[in-house]
């Protein structure tokens, strides 16, 4: 039997990365954050002078920077020649500027093809050691892993989102994490990447066969909960 694949997509703010975190955590299986593929891909054009423009040569650089994922749910981190980048990866520089690889359709593809070698490396081996993986994003359920054991539709209200991106600092205001934003500002970051993400990605509504699960009223231990209850119940 070949290793667990949860699947979990959702907006912004929703708490994905949180609860993506500790599920695998808790089932000890990987953690691949999609989202960190288009950010460190953003940050490498930055850092080469690839222009956003110039969509071929985005899509060049997906497939040839030397990118490293480790998919410790304890301890995730990403290397970009060989370096830590993952504060970078969360900077004002590289929010602002992910979009513009996310709406990338030739981009998408390529990022889509590395992360299902991800997912296909874990549930063989990997650092699961064939446990499995969990995978979060935006077209998780839908596109990169429809076939997936568990999938997962986190939504929340607009506002109970802003507030939690609020919480961890504010990133998706286009401020360095840390450094204050206001409520407006943080309110502007995720639902304007929100609305550019959704014209490339449904991530607002399941498709057949996709759990929603509605966290606007629950705590990150209940929404852990309800997942890890998926799992247990998809492998008897
Ligand atoms: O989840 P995040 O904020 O780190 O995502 C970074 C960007 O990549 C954001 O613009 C959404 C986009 N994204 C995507 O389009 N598809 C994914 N599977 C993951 C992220």
């Amino acid at each position: 039997m070949t290793g667990l694949v949860i699947a979990i997509d959702g907006p912004s703010g929703v708490g994905k990365s949180t609860v993506s975190r500790e599920v695998a955590r808790r089932l000890g299986l990987s953690y691949l954050d999609t989202g960190a593929t288009y950010r460190v891909t953003a940050l490498a054009c930055m850092r080469e002078g690839v222009s956003f423009a110039e969509e071929a040569d985005v899509v060049a650089m997906v497939e040839t920077m030397n990118v490293e994922l480790v998919l410790d749910p304890v301890n995730p981190f990403v290397l970009l020649d060989g370096e830590e980048v993952s504060m970078l990866l969360r900077s004002e520089a590289v929010t602002s500027a992910v979009s513009a690889v996310s709406t990338n359709l030739e981009a998408r593809a390529a990022l889509g093809r590395w992360q299902r070698e991800v997912i296909a490396r874990e549930v063989e081996g990997g650092f699961s050691e064939g446990r499995g993986v969990v995978a979060e994003g935006r077209d998780i359920t839908t596109v990169i892993a429809p076939d997936a054991d568990v999938r997962v539709l986190m939504t929340a209200h607009p506002e109970v989102r802003v507030a939690r991106r609020a919480a961890e600092g504010g990133h998706e205001s286009g401020h360095e994490a840390g450094v204050h934003a206001s409520i407006a500002q943080i309110r502007a970051g995720v639902l304007g990447r929100d609305a550019k993400d959704s014209t490339v990605v449904n991530f607002t509504t399941a498709a057949d066969g996709v759990i929603t699960l509605d966290t606007t009223d629950l705590t990150i231990d209940e929404a852990v909960g309800a997942i890890v209850d998926l799992a247990r119940g998809a492998r008897p």
